[in-house]
């Protein structure tokens, strides 16, 4: 078969179009420093935080060598505990739920966002770089205050 040569360029374009969409797929939503790898969302009783074990005590606990559970709670208009300290250079699963209404958890200038649903934990894994701090910020409407909902995330050496 004879292919004209302004049909191979065609070609070509179609062919780097597609190789840039599996690009921006595969690197696009990864963050620079914390990124998200993995989310899911278990449930809780929201009127019953203050018996569940993680989030009686909002904290960040080491869970394996180099691995770190942060349990956070949203509330009307903040996040708890505030500054949220995790290590550099390792795997911390944030579990995130709100004691009244839905709330946001997005870190600034990463892919890790989240919905916080009452009654729903919101699971969510990062791998962090070296040290440094996010801002945390509440990107659901949830009141009044709902734009100065935020925390810090220091991450440390
Ligand atoms: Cu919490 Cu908006």
């Amino acid at each position: 078969m004879h292919v004209h040569s302004y049909e191979k360029i065609w070609l070509a374009l179609g062919l780097g179009l597609i190789l840039l969409l599996i690009g921006s797929v595969t690197y696009g939503a990864v963050g620079p420093g914390v990124s998200m790898v993995a989310a899911d969302q278990p449930t809780v009783d929201p009127t019953a935080l203050d018996e569940d074990d993680r989030f009686a005590e909002p904290r960040v606990e080491q869970v394996g060598e180099n691995e770190y559970e942060a349990y956070v709670v949203a509330y009307q208009f903040g996040f708890e505990p505030d500054p949220i300290v995790i290590p550099a250079n390792s795997t911390v699963t944030f579990m995130v739920t709100s004691r009244d209404v839905t709330h946001g958890f997005e870190v600034v200038g990463t892919n890790a966002n989240t919905m916080v649903i009452p009654g729903e934990v919101s699971t969510l894994t990062v791998e962090t770089g070296g040290p440094t701090e996010y801002g945390v910020i509440c990107n659901e409407y949830c009141g009044a205050a709902h734009h100065g909902m935020e925390a810090t995330i220091e991450v440390v050496p």
